[in-house]
């Protein structure tokens, strides 16, 4: 069984879990949620940095397959595509070949968190390849705390998202990346705040597609409702709303082991 060490500041990287189980229901997931340290997004690179090799460290123990930093702000630091001799995924490469190919006008939008705007590292990526894009990088540092207090669908939540998102709109920005694996979580009120025809490109699922071309595999079909997946979750700090998070994200049937670690 492939055994996949996923690494976040916290518990938005379940996201892309959600979408990896979607095409690899039959990989063991050990995922690191950093929510001692969290947010990693108003945190210098260097800090980032030595988080991100703290964590991948600490990971190594599990001796894994793969290795996924499941953080966009982590993701601006994490450069090689290898740690300790096994593939280390990133969520910002799998996203920039689908946006160049999505975007009809050359116009795109990425809202993240502070650390990821100001690395630059999506316009960057995007034009290396495409140097005629418009890239629009918009930080909503609100989103975190709004998803992890649960406000999904709230009329604030919308009111925030439709301020953050208005340098997009006049723009006319086509694509969106959602650049911060929290964000799925408010999902619709990111789309209330822009128009119906806006594409909206998640790192985890082009990670998922990404991953299926490497590995060379063909999705496996599973039953959704019934299906419980192999997935460990470890934290650095254990709150109450860790739990009520992990259902928001993968389910209210699923319970997986939460263990509190130190790292
Ligand atoms: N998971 C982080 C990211 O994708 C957001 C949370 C944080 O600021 O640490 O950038």
């Amino acid at each position: 069984m492939t055994k996949v060490c996923v690494f976040d500041s916290g518990i938005g990287g379940l996201t892309v879990v959600k979408s990896l189980l979607r095409t690899f229901p039959d990989w063991h997931y050990i995922y690191l949620g950093d929510t001692a340290r969290l947010p990693y997004g108003n945190k210098s690179p260097q800090t980032i940095r030595s988080y991100l090799e703290q964590c991948l460290g600490y990971l190594e123990q599990f001796d894994p397959d793969v290795y996924v930093v499941a953080c966009n702000s982590a993701s601006t630091q994490a450069h090689e595509k290898e740690w300790k001799g096994r593939p280390l995924f990133n969520v910002i490469d799998p996203v920039i070949d689908e946006v160049i190919q999505k975007t009809q006008n050359n116009k795109v939008g990425v809202i993240a968190t502070r650390a990821t705007v100001n690395s630059r590292i999506f316009s960057h990526k995007i034009n290396t390849k495409n140097p005629n894009i418009a890239v629009i990088e918009q930080a909503c540092p609100l989103f975190v705390p709004l998803a992890e207090e649960g406000w999904i669908d709230d009329p604030i939540t919308n009111l925030i998202a439709y301020r953050y998102l208005t340098p997009l709109r006049a723009e006319k920005c086509d694509t969106v990346v959602l650049g911060c694996t929290h964000y799925p979580i408010l999902v619709n009120s990111v789309k209330k705040a822009l128009s119906n025809q806006v594409c909206l490109i998640s790192s985890g699922e082009a990670l998922a597609q990404l991953m299926q071309n490497h590995f060379q595999v063909s999705k496996s079909p599973h039953c959704e409702n019934h299906f419980i997946p192999k997935l460990d979750v470890l934290v650095t700090d254990l709150s109450p709303n860790i739990s009520i998070m992990i259902q928001l994200i993968l389910g209210k049937e699923c319970n997986v082991p939460i263990k509190w670690v130190t790292l």
